[in-house]
């Protein structure tokens, strides 16, 4: 144990079998978030629990769980002593065994701020943007998500910028409404203007990568928000490539998401529009079905010519990995997405 008294927040040493050994801020990280946070990869993809990416396994030491239901370890993980580095809190210093990813090793280390609700702006009967402000400078790649923690909920959420951070201090998302759902109703219902929240961020690894192929954007729902923010990267760089972006959404009811795509059209930005369920009683002449269905239709018999982003609803995440990976086999560093889970 390396506590320092009641002021100086306690501080303890992590040691990764055969690899590095760390010290983690334990009354205000997780296990996650600390090794993040001192240069030390760790997997991890949703950062909430959500996917079991960051499973790990621990030796010696006492770690406490935040959400012990988490459904990213089954029962039969939980029962063989696997454990989520994204939930752990640490008790005392610990030795634990996990693997390191280099791919979880962004270069802009993720920091803790308190963010100030700016303006909320709604696009449609339930997504919103949200304008947060931070007194430092917002650094964070095109594509990232931040942790907020919205009053009264148990846990972080995660929410992907929209914007990029050329807008000094402003950090963007674009939220949905989930109708039984305890932080977006929190958001939605609890933060006015003025209001302030803990934002941790950037994470993620879904980022937009300097390159030559022209790019396809892939955005299911509130998806939206990190295409958007991958979309406007590419359209900032002084090169040529383009971005085809197919978005798919439920029905006219929600066609509010593809007007924010408006103020970027041009040469280099193709937008399709797909309805998954359109209403009979409103008029819609563009596509209908899933939107994977609709990329697979448009893109010719050479998918691998283009750099993949997508995001949204797992079922699309499943189906886009299925279509690009297995059926066309594109390369797997032409393919990065973020599974709202
Ligand atoms: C990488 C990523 C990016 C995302 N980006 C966006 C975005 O840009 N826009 C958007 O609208 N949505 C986004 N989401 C989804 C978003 O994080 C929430 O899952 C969604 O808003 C529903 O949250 P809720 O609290 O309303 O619903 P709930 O059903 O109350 O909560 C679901 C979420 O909260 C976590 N959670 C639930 N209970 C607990 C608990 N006790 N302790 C800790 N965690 C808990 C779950 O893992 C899950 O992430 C993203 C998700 C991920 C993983
Ligand atoms: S990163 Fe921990 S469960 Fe997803």
């Amino acid at each position: 144990m390396t506590g320092r008294g009641d002021s100086a927040p306690r501080r303890h040493r992590i040691e990764i079998e055969a690899g590095p050994a760390f010290e983690i801020a334990s009354d205000e990280d997780t296990l996650l978030r600390g090794a993040l946070r001192a240069g030390v990869p760790l997997p991890y993809e949703c950062s909430v629990g959500g996917c079991g990416t960051c499973r790990f396994e621990l030796i010696e030491g006492r770690i406490d769980s935040a959400w012990a239901e988490a459904p990213g370890l089954s029962e039969r993980e939980r029962k063989r002593g696997k454990r989520l580095a994204c939930q752990s809190r640490v008790l005392t210093d610990c030795r634990i065994r996990a693997r390191i990813d280099p791919q979880a090793d962004v270069p802009i280390r993720a920091v803790r701020a308190r963010a100030r609700l700016e303006s909320r702006r709604e696009i449609t009967a339930d997504l919103a943007e949200f304008s947060f402000r931070v007194p430092a400078e917002a650094r964070f790649f095109a594509g990232q998500y931040a942790l907020l923690h919205p009053p009264a909920t148990p846990g972080a959420r995660a929410y992907s910028m929209s914007n990029t951070d050329t807008e000094p201090g402003i950090w963007r998302f674009i939220v949905r409404r989930v109708p039984a759902g305890v932080g977006s109703r929190a958001l939605f219902d609890r933060v006015r203007p003025g209001d302030e929240l803990g934002l941790d961020g950037p994470y993620g690894h879904a980022y937009l990568r300097a390159g030559t192929r022209d790019v396809v954007c892939v955005a299911g729902g509130s998806g939206l928000g990190p295409m958007l923010s991958v979309t406007r990267g590419v359209l900032a760089e002084p090169g040529t490539r383009q971005v085809r972006f197919f978005l798919g959404l439920r029905s006219q009811a929600d066609l509010g998401a593809a007007d924010e795509l408006r103020s970027l059209l041009g040469p280099r930005l193709n937008v399709t529009t797909v309805l998954s369920a359109p209403e009979s009683a409103a008029p819609w002449s563009g596509p209908t079905g899933f939107v994977h269905t609709l990329v697979d239709a448009s893109l010719g018999p050479d998918p691998a010519r283009f750099d993949f982003y997508f995001a949204g609803p797992p079922p699309m995440i499943d189906a886009m990995q299925d279509l690009l990976l297995v059926r066309h086999r594109v390369p797997f560093d032409q393919v990065r997405f973020d599974r709202f889970v």
